[in-house]
């Protein structure tokens, strides 16, 4: 679907700053919609030929619609829009006029003309139309709240027509702003309240206003409420300014554990203050959840922190015993669990210090690396690159896959650029080998590479040496000892990915692996 820009841009020749004004109608209007029952529909002039463009609509979430279609786009002319192109040519709200029908729903046209003021505050010119167009056929004798929606929706849509509504915004204002139905109260040029939504009155007794609020000075009303005086006089503030005609940012009250947000808009129909309108919600929940989820946070990462020291402890605990064990096989054995216990913590410790369940990878594979070519049985120096970049990933992921990259990377160590007393037994076991070791060919400098980039939700892994390669029975499907076992049963598992072992194209071996990244079950399982 296009947007509002999008059309705009394609069939008028409205100016940047008129859409701009457009696109701060349609992110304001569900208020207007809402206080007239009505549905509302934005029509910008086609260039040229007296058709009107709809390029933005909003249904009432207070009463039925007149449109069950969409309307966004389409183009009209003729009697249909006739009082769009009043609204537009006489500057004037246009409200005269029998119901029409749409198939067989009765509905009552109004047509608005929006007006953007110029920057030194003149009226400014008419630059599009607000349809206001209300679904008649469950009209009621209207109610208190029904009249008083209805008399605050007049106000706005002749400030739509001043070009004083919808008020600048306030920047980093992230809560959506209370609606019509959390609770409306209005006031009047005194900041006296002439009416309380059912829904304002409750939220008010929340805060531990018990009686009615109707006559009540609301500024006054705040001061006294809120537990922390600051915040009271902040909340009064903002409601003098409204009534002042100006639009203050909006504000929340707490007391009595409960919380309240807050929205004043001035009400200044014909450019004269008649009062404000203040629009409440009660946003204790949210905020309690908000705390709740803070406290949370810090206690992950107090528990991935312990978890990290409880592994260091392990690991430190199977160095001793390696040091006291005379048994070589044993000693290399309790080694390599040293490893294996090390790179998990290193995992939980980069957790224990971020702020969500989700790690910047590539340091860590940067560190299980330089680790790796420490244990090189050579005294050739072993390089290790890293190509690309894992970017961050989920805490499920991350602990998995550093065990994988851990084996594949002490392997292309070990096995690749064996010592020279392991080289000689090995090939004195096997007869000529069906691949000459690359090594043997000259002086190329030994390196492990390990590379990864994502593609499609996918994270595309591969560790490469340059070493001598799959020893020439080697069953790349399931042969291998404890490392390889490891390897498979995580990424067939944890991981539901793939991996292939294979001789490098330049000799040595590569390992590849995918590993999907989009997690769709909230629990960050894997769907599937
Ligand atoms: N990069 C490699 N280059 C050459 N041979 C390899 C490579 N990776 C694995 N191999 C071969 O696969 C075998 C199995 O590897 P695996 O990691 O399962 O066991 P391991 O390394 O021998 O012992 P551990 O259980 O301690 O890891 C190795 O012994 C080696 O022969
Ligand atoms: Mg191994």
């Amino acid at each position: 679907m296009s947007t509002l820009r999008d059309l705009a841009e394609e069939h008028t020749r409205l100016r940047p700053a008129d859409i701009d004004h457009l696109h701060r109608i349609a992110g304001d209007w569900q208020l207007l919609s809402d206080l007239s029952f009505a549905d509302l529909l934005l029509w910008v002039p086609v260039d040229g030929d007296g058709s009107f463009l709809c390029v933005a609509q909003v249904r009432p979430t207070t009463a039925p619609t007149a449109y069950l279609d969409d309307q966004v786009g389409r183009i009209v002319g003729g009697p249909e829009v006739a009082h769009l192109e009043v609204a537009h040519r006489q500057g004037r709200i246009w409200r005269e006029g029998d119901p029409v029908w749409y198939g067989d729903v009765p509905a009552r046209h109004e047509a608005i003309p929006v007006r953007l003021r110029t920057t030194d505050g003149e009226a400014g010119e008419v630059i599009a139309v607000v349809g206001r167009d209300t679904n008649l056929s469950t009209a009621r004798t209207p109610s208190q709240l029904e009249l008083n929606y209805l008399t605050t929706a007049d106000d706005l849509a002749q400030m739509i027509a001043d070009g004083t509504f919808p008020p600048p915004r306030h920047p980093g204002e992230t809560t959506s702003a209370p609606r019509v139905g959390d609770g409306l109260v209005r006031l009047d040029a005194g900041g006296k309240v002439t009416y309380a939504s059912p829904n304002a009155q409750s939220a008010y007794r929340r805060l531990g206003y018990a009686s009615h609020l109707v006559g009540e000075d609301l500024a006054a009303l705040h001061r006294r409420l809120a537990s922390d005086p600051l915040e009271g006089t902040d909340a009064a503030n903002g409601i003098l300014a409204a009534l002042r005609g100006e639009a203050p940012p909006r504000r929340e009250i707490d007391a009595r554990g409960a919380t309240m947000l807050t929205r004043a808009l001035p009400l200044m129909p014909a450019g004269v203050p008649i009062g404000a309108l203040v629009l409440v919600r009660d946003i204790t929940e949210v905020r309690r959840r908000d705390r709740a989820l803070i406290t949370k946070d810090a206690t992950i990462r107090e528990i991935h922190h312990r978890v990290k020291n409880n592994l260091q402890t392990v690991a430190a605990l199977l160095r001793l015993q390696a040091r006291r064990v005379s048994m070589p096989e044993a000693r290399v054995a309790l080694e390599e669990s040293v490893r294996r216990v090390a790179s998990i913590a290193l995992v939980h410790e980069t957790l224990s210090m971020s702020s969500d369940e989700a790690v910047e990878f590539d340091g860590i594979v940067d560190r299980v690396a330089s680790a790796a070519t420490e244990v090189a049985a050579t005294e050739a120096t072993v390089g290790m690159r890293r190509e690309g970049s894992f970017g961050v990933l989920p805490a499920e992921v991350a602990t998995s896959l550093v065990m994988v990259l851990n084996e594949l990377l002490l392997n292309a160590v070990e096995h690749g650029f064996p010592s020279d007393a392991e080289t000689a037994t090995a090939e004195a076991g096997s007869a000529t080998p069906a691949t000459p070791a690359p090594a043997a060919a000259g002086p190329v400098a030994a390196e492990v590479v390990v590379s990864a980039h994502r593609f499609r939700k996918m994270l595309h892994v591969s560790v490469t040496d340059n070493g001598r390669g799959l020893p020439p029975d080697f069953d790349a499907e399931r042969g291998g000892n404890l490392g390889l076992q490891i390897v498979r049963a995580l990424i067939t598992g944890e991981l539901r990915g793939t991996i292939e072992l294979r001789d490098g194209a330049k000799g040595g071996t590569e390992a590849t692996l995918v590993v999907p990244l989009a997690r769709s079950a909230p629990d960050g399982r894997s769907a599937g």
